[in-house]
Formats: structure tokens, sequence, C-alpha cells
């Protein structure tokens, strides 16, 4: 369990879903968020954000801007003012919990500050690898040491030059931490990125003023800019919408419109995949918040048909995998996924966890090195499952739930609350009915 989810139940009984019908928004996004604080942060004022993720991991995030000098004014859950300007050293070991885009970021940051500092977080985070981001940081000139290359991170102060670095894996995280770090340098930095990985970053950078372009695959930074502040709201997360999305899609009979999701096209893989299994998708009121596409997206139970899914399209759903297992098993015949296996260095292995977990509740799945073969449509039922402190295993689970005959119960349920606090309310007012200590929800 993560120290700052607390809002959910830790076991849940879940059932057969009735038909899922309504309208909700979900939560801001996750990625957007940890990034919003940790850039104002160095913004030269005080920027405003609006629709921020209180959630495990963006807390963390915010406590430990907070730590390194930072003054935000909280006037909600969501509503923050940053009075950004020049960290400070942190007087203890920051600590990220569970976040890992909170601690490969603030890496990249911290590696240009005049001060030391150690990032560290929980034991599953320390599990993290943190050689991809140490790597690059070390060619920049950054004075990093960890043992094995994992958290806790060791900085101290150290000149940084720009570098002209090709990522070995398609990861915003690491792309980010390089291009902050970049922000501190002597001189420019580019990156060329083998796949399309979420570009928050680099569009939040440009709206801080910061000279940033992108020229096909490659991402150049200037250095040695003010930053300025920002007015921001935040969009609803797409990572979270998918769990709904699954949900309408496999529940027989259901109807359902998740408002003003962030559509941006390095996060949608999940929809083009279901589109080509045959959902009945549809995106309306098309519109821009904060630099990024937004729209509603409605969504109609509808029969899917198995798929081929790899290379670039793995890159821009990598968040949605657990959940998309989910909808694999409800296919008619072959899905195959390929060009995964950064699934299995996130919160948990989550090719292996996803199988394991499955699999107690009947599903035959062949795990594979990088990827799954499933061949459905599988019928499910009901078990004891977990959630291994992984919020996507533990939310996937629960849509299984909703198609597996008789009761499943959901343990480590609560860990959802690091990305969509509130995520069990929301299945129980589109209509599914998790129960907590005898009581429906
Ligand atoms: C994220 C990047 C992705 C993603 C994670 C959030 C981000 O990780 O899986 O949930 O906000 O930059 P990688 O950069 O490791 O692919």
């Amino acid at each position: 369990m993560s120290k700052n989810a607390q809002s959910e139940p830790e076991t849940l009984i879940l059932n057969p879903s009735a038909p899922l019908r309504g309208v909700v928004t979900v939560p801001g996004d996750k990625s957007i968020s940890h990034r919003s604080v940790l850039f104002s942060a160095l913004a030269d004022g005080v920027s405003h954000v609006h629709g921020w993720l209180a959630a495990g991991d963006t807390e963390a995030t915010l406590s430990c801007v907070q730590a390194l000098g930072v003054k935000i004014e909280r006037h909600d859950a969501h509503t923050l003012t940053v009075h950004g300007g020049k960290l400070q050293k942190p007087a203890a070991p920051l600590n990220f919990v569970n976040a890992g885009t909170g601690i490969r970021l603030a890496a990249g940051i911290l590696a240009g500050q005049p001060f030391e500092s150690t990032l560290d977080g929980s034991a599953q985070l320390r599990r993290r690898p943190m050689k991809r981001i140490i790597h690059p940081l070390q060619m920049m000139g950054a004075n990093i040491n960890a043992i094995d290359n994992r958290a806790p991170l060791h900085i101290k102060p150290a000149h940084l030059r720009g570098i002209r670095y090709a990522l070995p894996v398609a990861s915003a995280q690491v792309k980010s931490a390089v291009l902050l770090a970049g922000l501190f340098a002597s001189n420019a930095t580019m990156i060329e990125e083998p796949g399309p990985a979420r570009d928050h970053t680099e569009r939040m950078l440009a709206a801080l003023g910061v000279d940033i372009v992108r020229d096909g695959r490659r991402i150049i930074l200037n250095p040695g800019q003010t930053l300025h502040p920002i007015d921001i709201t935040v969009p609803a997360d797409f990572s979270s919408a998918a769990f709904l999305i699954v949900a309408a899609t496999i529940v027989p009979d259901s109807a359902i419109t998740i408002t003003n999701v962030n559509l941006n096209p390095t996060r949608t893989g999940l929809l083009d995949v279901l589109l080509e299994m045959g959902a009945d998708i549809e995106v309306l009121n098309e519109s821009e918040q904060a630099g990024e596409p937004v729209g509603d997206i409605r969504v109609r139970h509808a029969a899917l048909t198995g798929v081929e899914v790899g290379g670039e399209t793995v890159v821009r759903m990598i968040d949605e995998f657990p959940v998309f297992m989910v909808a694999a098993l409800c296919a008619e015949g072959q899905t195959i996924v390929r060009d995964a296996e950064e699934l299995r260095v996130k919160e948990t292995d989550r090719l292996a966890v996803m199988t394991q977990e499955l699999s107690k509740l009947g599903a035959q799945i062949t795990e594979t090195p990088d990827g799954f073969h499933i061949v459905g449509v599988q019928s499910l039922v009901g078990a004891h499952v977990d959630g291994h402190d992984d919020h996507r295993v533990a939310m996937s689970l629960a849509v299984a739930s909703l198609v597996a005959q008789g009761e499943t119960i959901l343990h480590d349920a609560r860990c959802a609350a690091d990305s969509f606090p509130g995520f069990y309310e929301t299945l129980a007012q589109l209509g599914a009915q998790p129960v907590v200590g005898g009581e429906n929800l």
C-alpha cells in the first residue's frame, strides 16, 4: 500500500455488472500533473494549476517540490498556486514513494542544481531501473551515485553540458530527465527518440517559454533561459479513462460518456486498437486545453475480435496493457502483443503479474518475453485476486471481475488511488456494485 493512498478500500467484493450507463469525468492527467508542479517550481513567478490530480503519486511529487523550498498554496485538492523560483537544498532525502515519473524527472532537474540531494522512494520504487537516466545524465557531467543503479540516488553539484543522445528505449521519463538537465547545461541538448513517447514535457516547456523544437524524431533544447509562469487546467487522464472504456466495451448493454479527456496522440494507442477490434467508440466535442487535444469519449458495448499489436503502437498505449489484456480475453479469436518488454519494469512486471492474477479467474494466457498471446472469447470465474500495490493491475482486475461469473474478491484494491482516487465509486456511479465491508459503495 502506498503511503499517500488512503481513500480507497483495502479489499473489495465485485460481482457481474449491470450495464454501465452515464456521463462521468475522471481525474486529471497524472503525467501532466507531475510536470505542472515540477516545472512551475522552476518558473520565475507565480503559476496556477487547476484540475490537478490529487493522487498518491502526484502528492508524493508535490511534497518533494515543497521540500525543495517551493511555496505551494492549496486552494482545494485540485487547485494550486506555485511560487516558483530558486530551489533550495532539501533538509532530508526526498521521498517519491511509488512515483517513477516524479523521481526520474526530478533527477534531471536536481542534477543541475548547486546543492546536494538524495532521491528515494518506496521498496517498489527502489526496485525500478534507474540506469536509463543515470547513464545519460552522467554523460552530461552529472554527479550521481546509486548502488546497483537503483534508488536512492545521491546527486552532487556538477557543471552540465548538453549532449546528443539517441534514446535506447522510447521512454518519456528518460527523455524528460535529459531535457530538464539540459535547461541547466552550458550548450544545447539534442535527443533522438526511437518511438513516439508521450510529449507532455516538450509541450509544457514550450508553454513556459523554453526554446525547444522538434525536427522529426529529434528534439533540440537551448539552455539558459528564464522559465515563465503558467496558468494551466489539467485535462482528464486518458489512462484513467481507459479502464472505463474497456469496462463499457465488455459489459453488455453499456453506454457511457467520459468527458474532457486528454487525447494527445502519443497516449491514445488503445483507442486505435480497440476500434480495429470492432469497439463502438466515438470522440465528440474536440477542443484544446493546456496545449493538449481534448474531447469527450462515448463508448457502447461491442463484440470484439482479436488483433495484433506491436511496434510504435505499443509505446502509444504502454500504460494500458493491463486492462487491454482483459479486453483481449473478451475478444473472439487470437490477440498477439509483441515489443512490450517495457511492461516488465513498470510498478510491477505487468506481463507476469497480470498473467498470474487473471489466471486465478480462469484465464488462459501465454506469456512471452515481450508480450502475450490470448485466444478468446474466454469465460472468467470470480476468485481471490491481488492488486500487488500496482494501481493499474488493481483497476484492471476490477474491470475483469465485471464480466466474471460469481464473486471476485480484490485484495490490495487501495493502490488504485495512486492514479485514480474514486475509481471504485465511479464504477458504482455507472452501475457496477462494488461492495466493501458488506455495504455497496
Ligand atoms: C510517464 C512515462 C511512461 C509511463 C508512465 C508515465 C511520464 O513511462 O509508463 O506511467 O509521465 O513520463 P516510461 O517513460 O518509462 O515509458
